[in-house]
């Protein structure tokens, strides 16, 4: 059984897997970037509590979600664009990619150089893993780049139990 990407960004999807994932350690108080963040609903429990978040998402459809949020978090940012395209002067504490790597159309190795480029030293990269073999090997060059805090499947209990997909979420920190 395969659930659908509305189901992942329902809200009580995303309050069961922010309770699962525990995220608010890495996140609280760091400045953030998320990429392919769909609707950006997953963290926004978080938003009044980080400096700055900014979503990177290549879909226009997203936007009206992204500048109704924007009402309600001054600090939330966002760009449509897809990461590869991507460009920016700031570096971030923290950067949030869940289920997304196996949609950016880059290299491994240039995907994992970029996301490095904008990490600052002692942050955080959070990582979901795909469905899908493509762009494995950003997990192979993440193990050797930083330090493996978490790993921890994406479901818990009963939803574990039901299979619905196989996704383990990792938590990386990028030395001092
Ligand atoms: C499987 S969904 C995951 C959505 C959300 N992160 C979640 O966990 O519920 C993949 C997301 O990545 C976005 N995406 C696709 N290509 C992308 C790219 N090149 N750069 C950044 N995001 C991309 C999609 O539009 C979609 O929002």
């Amino acid at each position: 059984m395969k659930h659908t990407h509305y189901i992942r960004q329902s809200r009580l999807f995303c309050m069961y897997r922010n309770h699962v994932l525990d995220i608010g350690p890495y996140l609280v108080g760091r400045k953030s970037l998320e990429l392919g963040p769909n609707k950006g609903f997953l963290f926004e429990k978080f938003y009044p509590q980080v400096p700055s978040y900014t979503l990177v998402e290549p879909n226009p459809h997203f936007e009206k979600f992204y500048v109704k949020l924007q009402r309600r978090h001054r600090n939330l940012h966002y760009k449509i664009s897809g990461f590869e395209n991507f460009q920016t002067d700031e570096t971030f504490d923290t950067i949030v990619m869940m289920a997304v790597i196996s949609h950016i159309p880059m290299e491994p190795s240039a995907m994992v150089d970029k996301i490095d480029g904008m990490l600052n030293p002692g942050g955080y990269l959070i990582v979901e893993t795909n469905n899908s073999k493509r762009n494995l090997a950003v997990f192979d060059l993440c193990e050797q780049r930083y330090e493996k805090l978490v790993v921890k499947p994406s479901y818990s209990g009963l939803m574990r139990r039901l299979k619905i997909d196989y996704r383990d979420v990792l938590i990386y920190k990028k030395p001092a």
